[in-house]
């Protein structure tokens, strides 16, 4: 029997704090869904002392999960770990994770502090945490910078007061494989008591080595490793889930451990993550991106052809790839339109939110003769953020565009429920829209980006349009879909206005110390 490697999912954490990734809790608890289905051991819905929104967001995911672990992170301090405890409470089987900074760097310049006031401080606070839970993770934060002989004296402390994971951060992303592989060998080796712990590694991927960097610390004895969907989370990222799970089940001649987990909802979840988060999976990705089985040389072809398994070395299916299947149209009930969403990993809460779905399937129906499950993903998207998007609502929109002429957009809109109407012109379509919905908004907000995707293939596929927009610093993203491009731009545009309008600051976990 091989050791199983506890994948530790921290796309609703660290993935959020790329800057325009924040998700609301309907998003949150949609990814949590897909993460459960796909057997991930560990997710980490959030960072309860950042905001009101964040523990809240915490708590339903705790709620819904029943079959993955559901963790909260906290500094190293009584009011956050009581906001995570408060917040995993609901959950089947809750963990808190606590973190204090190791390395020199950190402790002198961030935190203030002496190294003996920090051991002393992440003892107290696993202790603390014991209190509430017996499943208490514990990480020195920038350990790929901190000094091997203290870490071991932090460590050994941290799992004598009670911590059941440690978590070793390569927090910058500056470690490099076999350096950073000795560092979890030592550290296995010399805290005399490590075999009281699951040891566990979190990677960035600031030099593009964190799924390197995780696989040697695995061949190095780590059993947990901390990983995101599609490799989001602060600057570069984090180590994508995709990659270090197949990696370790495809090269099981290779690793002395496997993961527990379904991977053929790898492709899914993916898509998923990126529709929310509005980052799109560049074509040529692991695992996960469009061409990552596609054979473009003859040679390839062929050989591909004559056996799979000349230029493959995964099955696309067992990632989730699947050829885009028609499964409704025109004439489709909606118990039919109810079941496959239900496949999909979607459940509707009321009957209201099931009608109101169904319907503008029937629209979308009307429209394009074929829906696939892309489509009805990003219908179902639309719809459970459109409950939260109510300040602005798209009334009409008449656009009219033509050769030699300026492009001019007539929008109106609902402001807090009473309709206003504005005019402008434009560079094109999009340009005339987006200004005519800046006349009655006032917004502010700077765009930062604008990009359209196809959804399926053809001319009447849809267009799913994101907009990130700032002000002030704060970072939202937008998104919308629709046959009619200029239509799915309003509607993006109009969802990150939304945002930008309504959302609250929230605190990051890493940027100040509450200690
Ligand atoms: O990168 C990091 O160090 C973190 C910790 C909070 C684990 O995200
Ligand atoms: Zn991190």
């Amino acid at each position: 029997m091989k050791d199983q490697l506890i994948v530790f999912d921290t796309t609703l954490r660290d993935g959020e704090q790329s800057p325009g990734a924040s998700m609301t809790q309907e998003e949150k608890i949609r990814i949590a869904k897909i993460l459960e289905k796909m057997r991930v051991d560990v997710i980490e819905a959030g960072f309860p002392a950042a905001s009101e929104g964040d523990a809240e967001a915490v708590k339903a995911v705790a709620e819904v999960i029943r079959d993955s672990t559901v963790c909260g992170l906290a500094r190293a301090v009584q009011g956050d770990i009581d906001r995570a405890a408060e917040s995993v409470k609901p959950a089947n089987q809750s963990r808190i994770h606590t973190f204090i900074a190791t390395s020199p760097i950190h402790m002198r310049e961030k935190l203030r502090m002496e190294p003996e006031e920090v051991l002393q401080q992440a003892v107290w606070a696993v202790r603390y945490a014991r209190k509430f839970t017996d499943d208490v993770e514990f990480s020195p934060e920038d350990a790929g910078r901190s000094d091997l002989d203290f870490l071991c004296r932090v460590v050994e402390a941290a799992i004598e007061a009670g911590a059941t994971t440690v978590n070793i951060p390569d927090t910058v992303g500056y470690s490099v494989p076999s350096q950073f592989g000795n560092v979890i060998r030592q550290l296995i080796e010399r805290v005399p008591n490590s075999d009281q712990a699951v040891f566990s590694v979190h990677c960035h991927n600031d030099l593009g080595l964190a799924v390197a960097n995780s696989l040697e610390a695995v061949m190095n004895g780590a059993r947990q490793v901390e990983c995101t969907i599609n490799g989001l989370g602060e600057r570069a990222g984090n180590a994508s889930l995709e990659e270090l799970v197949m990696a370790v089940r495809t090269r099981q001649d290779v690793f002395p451990c496997d993961t527990r987990l379904d991977t053929t909802n790898i492709v899914p979840a993916s898509r998923l993550v990126s529709t929310i988060t509005g980052f799109p999976v560049q074509p040529n990705k692991a695992v996960v991106g469009a061409n990552a089985f596609a054979h473009e040389s003859g040679i390839h072809q062929d050989g591909v052809i004559k056996k799979r398994e000349t230029y493959e070395i995964m099955r696309a299916e067992d990632v989730g790839w699947s050829a885009n299947r028609m499964v409704l149209g025109k004439h489709s009930g909606r118990n039919a339109f109810k079941t496959r969403l239900k496949e999909l990993g979607v459940e509707f809460k009321t009957e209201e939110e099931l009608n109101s779905a169904f319907s503008r399937f029937k629209n979308l129906a009307d429209k394009k003769h074929e829906i696939f499950d892309e489509d009805l993903q990003a219908l179902v998207t639309e719809e459970s953020l459109e409950q939260e998007t109510e300040r602005f609502k798209l009334i009409t929109l008449h656009v009219c565009s033509q050769t030699g002429e300026t492009p001019k957009a007539t929008v109106t809109l609902s402001v807090d429920a009473a309709e206003t109407t504005s005019v402008a012109e434009g560079s094109g379509p999009v340009d005339a829209t987006f200004k005519a919905i800046e006349k009655i908004v006032n917004s502010g907000g700077q765009l930062q980006l604008y990009s359209v995707s196809n959804i399926t293939s053809g001319t009447d596929a849809q267009g799913e349009v994101t907009v990130r927009l700032e002000k002030g610093g704060r970072i939202v993203n937008g998104h919308g879909a629709d046959t009619d491009i200029v239509i799915a731009s309003a509607k993006s545009y109009i969802m990150a206005l939304n945002k930008l309008m309504t959302s609250s600051q929230r605190q990051h976990p890493q940027h100040s110390s509450a200690i």
